[in-house]
Formats: C-alpha cells, structure tokens, sequence
C-alpha cells in the first residue's frame, strides 16, 4: 500500500493553498508545455491517474473528451474533485496506483500530473497503461524530473560564487526517497532518467516527445521567482504512443 500523505489533514491543508490548486491549470506553470504535448482530445476516452482536483479531468471534457476516468488514493482530493465537478462523463474514483488494473483497450489517451514519482513499482504501472490503452493511444505524463528528486537533502545551496545551486548526489541509487515537504517523510520514488524511458520502451510505447520545463521569459517577467527554475529541471514531461 502507498503512503497517502494527502490525506494527511496538515499536508492537505497547505497543498490545497498552492497556485495551482487555488488557480488550476493557469496557475501550474508547465501548463503550456504540457498541452503542447497532448493530441486532439474530440471524442477520447481518457484516464486521469493521480487526478487530485480534477482540475485536468474537467479540462479534457471541455475540449470534447467522450469520457474521463479520474483515479486518486486520497479521499481528500477525490470528495474534492467530486465537489468540484458536475459533469456526467467525468468519473473520480479512489484507487492506489500500485495496484490499479483498468480494462483492456478501454483508453485512447492515459494523463497523469505529478502522481508516478510516488509509484514504486513503476514498470508495472507501465504495462498496465499500455494494455488499458488502443493501438495507437497516447500516454502523456509529468513527474518530479530525477535531477530534482536524486538528492538525499534536495534544497538550494549557494555555490562559491554566490550562485544558486541544486544537489544532484545518489543519482544512480533509484528507490526511495524521504524528504519534508508540508509534513516530515513524504515518500518518493527516484528513477533515472534512462530507467525512465526504457521502461516505456521496454513496454512497447514509442516515445513522442520529452520535455523538461523551463519556464519562458514571458513567464519569468510575469513571476520573476519562476527563473530559479532555469538553473535545473523541476519536471520531466514525456508523451508516448502504444505501438
Ligand atoms: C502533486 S499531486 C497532483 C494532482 C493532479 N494530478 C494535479 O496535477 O493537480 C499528486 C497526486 O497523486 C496522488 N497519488 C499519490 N500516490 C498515489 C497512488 N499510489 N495512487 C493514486 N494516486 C496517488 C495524490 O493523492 C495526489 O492527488
């Protein structure tokens, strides 16, 4: 079973205050990048894993999804979600990653934001997504890019020149990962980035895309503290079709 640290009431209480869940999609900054990497959503059936809010869910149905399938191991997010939502196509359920089996072929595009980094195994997860999704589906996800998440201590340090810098020590120690993060010991799990990828590969999707955000200097003129983010990549962003 998954650590379910958002329904931890304290962690859920600061996580529900963050831009992007006060202000949704427009306030996640990789937003843009992400729709760059989705294909046409008219008439796909869609899973959301790691929905929260549901803030994606809803989207998708607004550009024309046929149906969208929410899952998410906190209760929190799911009642949330649920308040949020009226819209009969749009279906929130709770379900732990680790284990969820969805039906074959039953997708045409398979999203998740922010949720595999906390999947141990993800090559399970994987191939679960390849067989739930048609020939030809799309799977688009973000997670915490590993240079983010390696690290026993991940902060910024200042270097000799007075230069903000990120850790990156472990790198090749993938597993997992405590750190303090609105509550003492959240738990993450570290993959390279080459683990990553070939485990997509090794499944049979073909690899469509990959991005790691950065923000613009549109955005960073918009939020000057957005620029730290130009100094190591925060997401990874990978878009993959089963074959
Ligand atoms: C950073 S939030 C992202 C939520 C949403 N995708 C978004 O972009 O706003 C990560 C979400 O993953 C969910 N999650 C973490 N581990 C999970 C697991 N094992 N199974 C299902 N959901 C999980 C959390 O409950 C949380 O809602």
């Amino acid at each position: 079973m998954a650590q379910n640290i958002y329904d931890n009431p304290d962690f859920f209480d600061s996580y529900s205050q963050l831009p992007r869940q006060v202000r949704g999609l427009d306030g996640a900054p990789e937003w843009q990048a992400i729709q760059a990497l989705l294909p046409d959503l008219t008439d796909k059936r869609v899973a959301d894993l790691g929905c929260g809010f549901g803030w994606a869910s809803r989207w998708f149905r607004e550009q024309g999804a046929a149906s969208v399938a929410g899952f998410d191991l906190s209760r929190n997010m799911i009642e949330r979600a649920r308040a949020d939502t009226s819209e009969p196509a749009i279906d929130y359920r709770i379900a732990d990653l680790e284990m969820l089996d969805l039906p074959e072929a039953a997708f045409d595009l398979v999203y998740s934001a922010l949720a595999f980094h906390y999947v141990a195994d993800f090559a399970r997860l994987i191939r679960m997504i390849r067989t739930a999704l048609v020939t030809g589906g799309d799977l688009v996800f973000t997670i915490e890019h590993p240079i983010f998440m390696a690290a026993a201590h991940p902060h910024w340090t200042l270097d000799e020149d007075g230069r903000k810098t990120w850790p990156v020590n472990g790198y090749s120690v993938e597993g997992e990962r405590r750190t303090d993060w609105f509550a003492k010991g959240v738990l993450k799990q570290h993959r390279t980035l080459a683990t990553t990828l070939n485990t997509l590969i090794d499944a049979g999707f073909a690899l469509r895309r990959v991005a790691e955000f950065a923000p613009t200097a549109a955005q960073i003129e918009e939020m000057p503290t957005l620029a730290e983010e130009l100094e190591r990549p925060m997401m990874l962003l990978v878009a993959a079709t089963r074959v």
